[in-house]
């Protein structure tokens, strides 16, 4: 790509459709024009792009300062086209563990993020940040898909205890020597598995004493209690990797607070999940004998509720998606006003209950991706 000054910032910054990645010195200095450019973000001496570039020049990279990670993890939020949430971009909490170089300092940073963003139920939107990748793309890698997850143990070639979805990772971890408990159940939690480059990956014990759990109970229906279920408190993603300025972090889990639908709908009524809705429709004494009678329908929406019912009970945030879809309808304005574009990902932004409720509905999104951002990775499995 040329440095052409008159390609639009936005366009160095593209993501998407990329066939050649960008030398460094044009991301870094891509980002720090970025910075200049927006009111909120720290202020940028003009003399900062030389002096990365010589960093760069000398070294093969180059640091951010706390507040230029600070200000590009909230970028690469508000870049997110999958996200419902961006509303809250600004108010992210940015745990720095740049530092962390063992293992241990890992698996420490990853309970640290625990107990920080769950706040005992107060959720506080937050990312840790560990070592960046080196030149050859080499890093720390947190190889589960989230920190709080439910193993899913393979009973024969159809079924699953647990969750279907962790029954891959689950494998992976019996494999490298995890004792499950001796009884187990539909919600027990995975270990963590850490690599750094070039090692082998390593276990560390499940994240229980730092990872809430609620209770899902219905408000007024009691027959739907005796399902037992559970989810945890605070989804964190560990998998992904966050680009800013041209260094990766291939370790940068991020969490916010849940929409009830996350729950209700996807993990515990996909078929290839938790599978409930059966279950609960019978409970229910829902008329199942065909899909007329739309028992489906209703005993999604009575998950849903029970999730909601049982978070706000429990005093940990949560989000209904009538609320998240409005929240994110006031974020496109207020980009807007600042003379911003949002892309987005329709069906990632749609709620998966009730989609044309939502304002977002009608309209369309462009889903190209700009840095900074949280992007997919190869997985190390
Ligand atoms: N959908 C995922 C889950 O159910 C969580 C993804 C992140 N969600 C969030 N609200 N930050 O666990």
């Amino acid at each position: 790509m040329s440095s052409c000054p008159f390609l639009a910032l936005s366009e160095r910054l593209r993501l998407t459709g990329r066939k050649k990645p960008i030398p460094l010195t044009q991301s870094a200095k891509a980002f720090f024009q970025l910075l200049q450019s927006e009111k909120e973000a720290p202020t940028i001496a003009a003399s900062r792009i030389q002096q990365a570039q010589a960093q760069i020049t000398k070294s093969g990279t180059y640091q951010l300062t706390l507040p230029e990670l600070t200000y590009g993890c909230r970028l690469a939020w508000r870049n997110s086209v999958r996200c419902v949430g961006r509303f809250f971009w600004s108010k992210l909490d940015v745990l720095d563990q740049r530092h962390a170089s063992t293992e241990e300092d890992i698996y420490h940073g990853c309970l640290q993020h625990l107990k920080h963003a769950t706040h005992h139920g107060d959720i506080r939107s937050t990312v840790t940040v560990f070592p960046p990748a080196d030149s050859k793309g080499r890093g720390p890698r947190i190889w589960n898909y989230q920190l709080s997850r439910y193993a899913g143990y393979r009973i024969n070639k159809k079924q699953i205890l647990g969750d279907p979805a962790e029954a891959d990772f689950t494998d992976l971890c019996l494999h490298l020597g995890w004792i499950p408990p001796k009884k187990r159940t539909p919600f027990d939690l995975l270990p963590i598995v850490i690599s750094l480059p070039e090692k082998k990956p390593r276990l560390f014990p499940p994240p229980k004493k730092v990872t809430q759990e609620v209770s899902i109970r219905h408000p007024d229906s009691p027959c739907l209690n005796s399902l037992r279920l559970r989810w945890v408190a605070l989804p964190v993603v560990s998998n992904m990797k966050l680009e800013i300025g041209g260094i990766s972090f291939p370790a940068a889990p991020f969490s916010g607070w849940y929409m009830e639908t996350e729950i209700g709908t996807r993990n515990f009524a996909d078929e290839n999940r938790y599978n409930l809705l059966p279950d609960v429709a019978r409970r229910l004494r829902l008329d199942t004998s065909r899909p007329s009678t739309l028992w489906k329908d209703r005993a999604l929406v009575e998950l849903n509720r029970a999730v909601l019912h049982s978070f706000q009970k429990a005093g940990v945030r949560i989000i209904d998606h009538h609320s998240a879809s409005a929240s994110h309808l006031r974020f496109e304005q207020d980009e807007s006003k600042k003379g911003r574009s949002v892309r987005g990902l329709w069906d990632w932004l749609i709620p998966p209950l009730s989609g044309s409720t939502s304002p977002l509905w009608n309209r369309s999104y462009d889903p190209t991706e700009y840095s900074p951002n949280f992007l997919t990775q190869k997985s190390p499995y």
